[in-house]
């Protein structure tokens, strides 16, 4: 593995303590990635995706193995990572634009309020929420507030963006404007981003690489390269190069359901 990797997780295991007795979650997790890569974690669900994520984010610290993000062990939350879920748990009596700024409220920063307020409204033009700065969440739809979420994820220029499933409750076309949003986002703002997704023509068309993780306990099981460059277009997704892919990754994840046998050949 090498030194320079922003993140290392390496042998990672992991178990939680139930009434039932200890539930292994992880056992045998690697990752590495480098600044500014964008890695796509697959797996069953139940496996153990969000787990990694708050390990990741300081939220757990692993039973064994190492979770290491700039050389150093992550042992506490960290204000240089940014999250955003599925749901986007806005606090509905502030407005958009406070929302996107509450971390700034919470992260130590020297910016000022004209600042911070500058650097909100950036980030709400960049995802097209301009005009909506003054508006309640439960004013927005769910794309919306969606990208507001992104947007306060983002806010503090985190080093690491997590993002767990966030658009997994989207429709089939909001969830493509999102991607779309994402590799903008991408273009503009230096972040390593780890995205948790159920979603494996989403997994190809934003990441540069594919993390398959086995049932649970989970292991990483596989890892595919995305050989797309920065620039892409849904088009990509009809291509017979992305086909292969998602049935590779199909295959896969019915190996991690104990579906198939690793080995079987896959049926076209
Ligand atoms: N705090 C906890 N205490 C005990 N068990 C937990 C806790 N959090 C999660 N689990 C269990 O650990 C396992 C992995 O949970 P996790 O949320 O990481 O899965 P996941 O891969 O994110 O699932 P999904 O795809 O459904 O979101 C599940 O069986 C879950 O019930
Ligand atoms: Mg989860």
């Amino acid at each position: 593995m090498s030194d320079e990797a922003h993140i290392r997780i390496s042998g990672v295991k992991h178990a939680y303590k139930t009434e039932a007795g200890p539930l292994p979650v992880l056992d045998g997790l690697e990752l590495e990635m480098q600044p500014g890569a964008f890695s796509a974690v697959v797996g069953p669900s139940g496996c153990g995706k969000s787990t990694l994520t708050k390990l990741l984010a300081g939220l757990l610290i692993p039973d064994e193995g190492e979770v290491i993000l700039h050389g150093q062990p992550v042992t506490s939350p960290r204000s240089t990572v940014g999250m955003a879920f599925q749901n986007p748990v806005l606090l509905e009596w502030r407005n958009i634009l406070d929302n996107v700024l509450l971390p700034l409220e919470i992260v130590p920063n020297k910016l000022n309020q004209k600042q911070r307020e500058d650097r909100g409204q950036e980030l709400l033009a960049m995802v097209g929420l301009e005009g909506f700065e003054d508006k309640k969440p439960s004013e927005l739809s769910g794309g919306m507030r969606q990208r507001a979420s992104l947007c306060r994820a983002l806010v503090h220029r985190p080093e690491v963006l997590i993002l767990d499933e966030p658009f997994g409750a989207l429709d089939a076309f909001t969830r493509e404007d999102l991607w779309q949003i994402m590799h903008e986002l991408r273009h503009r703002e230096a972040f390593t981003c780890l995205l948790i997704t159920h979603d494996l023509r989403e997994s190809i068309f934003l990441a540069d690489e594919v993390v398959v993780l086995s049932g649970r306990p989970a292991r990483t099981q596989h890892v595919m390269d995305v050989p797309f460059g920065a620039d892409r277009s849904l088009e990509i997704l009809y291509t017979p190069e992305a086909t292969d892919m998602l049935h590779e990754l199909r295959h896969q994840i019915q190996v991690a359901q104990g579906r198939v046998p690793a080995n079987q050949e896959q049926l076209t």
